[in-house]
């Protein structure tokens, strides 16, 4: 196949258990990811017409994607992202993170934008393709991770307002490291009091390309202070915690864990739903309530979780001027735990009772 980039494979000899396992790995700087764009070598497209029904997706050389002035992603934002993680495993093999509820997340999403999405088993497959064939450049173990942003797109052209009548489905990949640039340390937020993110009946619950535009000027307000992102609160009463720009936020206090509950403006997170899972099977009592902003200025414990960000403990938030403090400066001890409950699953460290993985080779 063709290739837009340095196709030049190094490899990387590891150790593991004795024996030698041999990585053919991409040329790039591995010790210096961030959350950047490293174009790689291959893209998944695949179009659907007006039946609803895709077809023939194909692998072809990253790059430029040919789209009507007139489509409707461009005019009207008819469009939907995802986003998820391969990790490449000590032995070398590569391993997906429960990639079926990104397709079925995509699907609900389709339905609220008026928008055909292709089939679970397409999406998986489509995912699977692209992964392996951009396998030299999933960072080595310890150096990060291969982030998969598939994307649904209203590609047809429309004057009027209405669904377009063509639709492309797109997975690009990039090699990510951390996504705050605090690493692992914890992170500031800032509790946004004049912006809002999403208001009920819109469509705050689904991952709309819409839904990002939108929170550029809080954050970029934020950032300019020193905040790491802004924590959006509820529009109505503005007193409820809902979650920050690009993941979902967890409060500790004593051994129950509690976070926002689903009503349709946030983002039904995977992360969220997976430590959920994994702290209740560590026996903590996990409450999805109203989180009001007096829950959170009492908290032991914060911290975010998203396929970007993992888990982020919170080290402080700003609220009105007031800043207060978490676990001094220092990692929680829950935030700690359920971090590395969810990191060694999601790398093949500890063993996958809940059939979340999915090994590629
Ligand atoms: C607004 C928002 N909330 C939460 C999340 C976390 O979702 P997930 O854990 O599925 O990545 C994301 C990231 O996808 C997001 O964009």
């Amino acid at each position: 196949m063709p290739s837009m980039v340095s196709l030049l494979p190094t490899t990387r000899c590891e150790a593991v258990e004795g024996r030698t396992i041999r990585v053919d790995l991409a040329d790039t700087d591995w010790d210096n990811l961030g959350f950047g764009l490293v174009p790689t070598d291959y893209m998944y497209v695949m179009k659907c017409t007006q039946n609803g029904t895709f077809t023939e997706g194909k692998l072809q050389p990253y790059g430029p994607v040919e789209l009507s002035p007139s489509s409707g992603v461009l005019n009207y934002g008819q469009g939907l992202f995802e986003g998820l993680k391969a990790y490449r495993k000590e032995d070398g093999s590569i391993l997906l993170f429960r990639p079926e509820e990104n397709a079925l997340r995509m699907k609900s999403g389709a339905e609220r934008m008026c928008m055909p999405s292709p089939t679970v088993e397409q999406f998986v497959d489509a995912v699977k393709l692209t992964v392996l064939a951009n396998k030299h450049w999933v960072p080595p173990v310890g150096k990060g991770s291969l982030y998969i942003r598939p994307l649904l797109i209203g590609s047809g052209p429309i004057l009027g307002l209405a669904p377009a009548p063509e639709y492309t489905f797109l997975i690009f990949v990039s090699p990510v490291g951390n996504y705050f640039k605090e690493g692992l340390a914890p992170i500031n937020l800032i509790v946004e009091t004049d912006f809002h993110r999403a208001t009920p009946g819109g469509t705050g619950g689904v991952k709309t390309i819409g839904n990002y535009a939108s929170v550029l000027k809080a954050q970029a307000i934020a950032k300019a202070k020193g905040y790491s992102d802004v924590l959006y609160l509820d529009s109505v009463h503005k007193k409820y915690v809902e979650e920050v720009s690009s993941c979902n936020i967890f409060i500790v206090k004593g051994n129950v864990i509690s976070t926002p509950e689903l009503l349709g403006t946030i983002l039904p997170g995977i992360t969220r739903k997976s430590i959920i899972q994994v702290a209740r099977n560590q026996g903590y009592q996990v409450d999805e309530r109203l989180v009001s902003v007096d829950d959170l200025l009492d908290a032991d414990e914060v911290f975010c979780t998203g396929t970007a960000v993992v888990l982020s403990p919170v080290g402080s938030i700003t609220y009105h001027g007031k800043r207060v403090e978490y676990g001094h400066r220092g990692v929680g001890v829950v935030s700690q735990k359920l971090y590395c409950a969810l990191t060694d699953l999601q790398k093949g460290i500890t063993e996958d009772n809940m059939g979340w993985t999915m090994e590629l080779n």
